[in-house]
């Protein structure tokens, strides 16, 4: 497989091209080294990879890469790079969310039907459970009627609906996977169980927002990984298909987890509900299940634990 990976020194990212390169595949990175965490924790990411003569970096935004001649050497794309973020995405930074996430998304979209129709790679795009919004249904479907509550996942449901068309219109075989709260070694910095779990090593408090009876959909990331793989293969051009954990938790319940698994004690701070965030997300995997064949495989008590030596790490390295 000759990859492009965009979002290539993200946590998603880079973590997807190293499981292209173990399959034997080839990548290209495309990354900006946006500065909505330190970029010396996506050099820590691609370390590895850097190494690697079948990995290549090309540091640009997505917005000016000159595609052509990336995408004629290229069977699959996955579009990983985005402007990620709940709460950030309110206020003046919105303007990043829409010319990285939309424009750019569509830019590339735009790249891959120029091309003769036998030599257009396929797209795999990142989407979020963020598109859903604040639901009372539980799981969440596909066919669901998707209503944002965040400028993010209004920018992240503007992109999958431009890869659905350009599916649907041009041919460009696209297929969108919603993430549900993806974690697991390299999770981002601004991420719940990032902060948490480097809370508990400080001894400090964490930050809970709300009563913590709000749920999450978790993904292990070498499931979101194997998600990806199993769409490039098996998924249906202009599909949409809900990837998460398949165990709805409450906040509460993973302070008991991370209890168990760091065998410290943990301290909260309760703080107010922030504008924005959904109260429960819960995936229905049935699609996914049956047009790719996948299942999440990583318990989160099992996830957790690989995760803690991570943020470890980097509390060490002082990052
Ligand atoms: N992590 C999650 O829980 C989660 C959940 C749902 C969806 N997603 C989606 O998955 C994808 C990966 O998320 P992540 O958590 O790995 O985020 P991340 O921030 O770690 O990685 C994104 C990478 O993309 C790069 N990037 C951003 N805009 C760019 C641009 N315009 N040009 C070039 N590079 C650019 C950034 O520098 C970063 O390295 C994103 O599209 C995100 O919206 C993530």
């Amino acid at each position: 497989m000759r990859a492009i990976v965009t979002g290539a020194a993200g946590f998603v990212g880079s973590s997807l091209s190293e499981a292209v390169l173990d399959r034997g595949g080839s990548v290209v990175g495309v990354d900006c080294f946006t500065d909505y965490y330190a970029r010396a924790i996506k050099e820590r990411n691609l370390g590895r990879l850097r190494d690697e003569s079948r990995f290549r970096l090309v540091e640009d935004n997505i917005l000016n890469v000159d595609w052509a001649p990336l995408l004629a050497e290229t069977d699959v794309v996955f579009h990983q790079a985005a402007q990620a973020g709940v709460r950030a995405s309110w206020g003046a930074e919105f303007r990043n969310y829409t010319d990285w996430n939309v424009l750019g998304t569509q830019r590339l979209l735009e790249a891959i039907k120029a091309l003769p129709v036998a030599d257009r790679p396929r797209v795999v795009y990142a989407s979020s459970s963020s598109v859903y919004g604040e639901r009372t249904n539980f799981p969440f479907f596909e066919s669901d009627r998707p209503a944002p509550i965040s400028p993010y996942g209004v920018t992240k449901l503007a992109a999958e609906h431009l890869a659905v068309l350009y599916a649907h219109n041009f041919g460009v075989e696209t297929v969108s996977l919603r993430y549900f709260t993806v974690y697991g070694p390299r999770q981002r910095p601004d991420m719940a169980f990032h902060k948490f779990l480097r809370a508990i090593i400080q001894g400090e408090e964490l930050p809970i927002y709300g009563d913590g009876l709000q749920t999450r959909d978790f993904t292990y990331v070498s499931d979101a990984i194997s998600a990806n793989f199993a769409a490039a293969e098996n998924g249906r051009p202009g599909g949409v298909y809900n990837i998460g954990g398949g165990s709805q938790v409450t906040v509460n319940h993973t302070l008991e987890v991370l209890a168990k698994v760091s065998n410290r004690p943990v301290k909260i701070n309760r703080m107010e509900k922030q504008h924005g965030d959904v109260t429960h997300t819960a995936a229905a995997t049935t699609l996914a299940n049956e047009e790719l064949a996948w299942k999440p495989q990583v318990s989160l008590e099992e996830g957790l634990s690989r995760e803690l030596p991570y943020v470890e790490e980097l509390i060490a390295a002082g990052l």
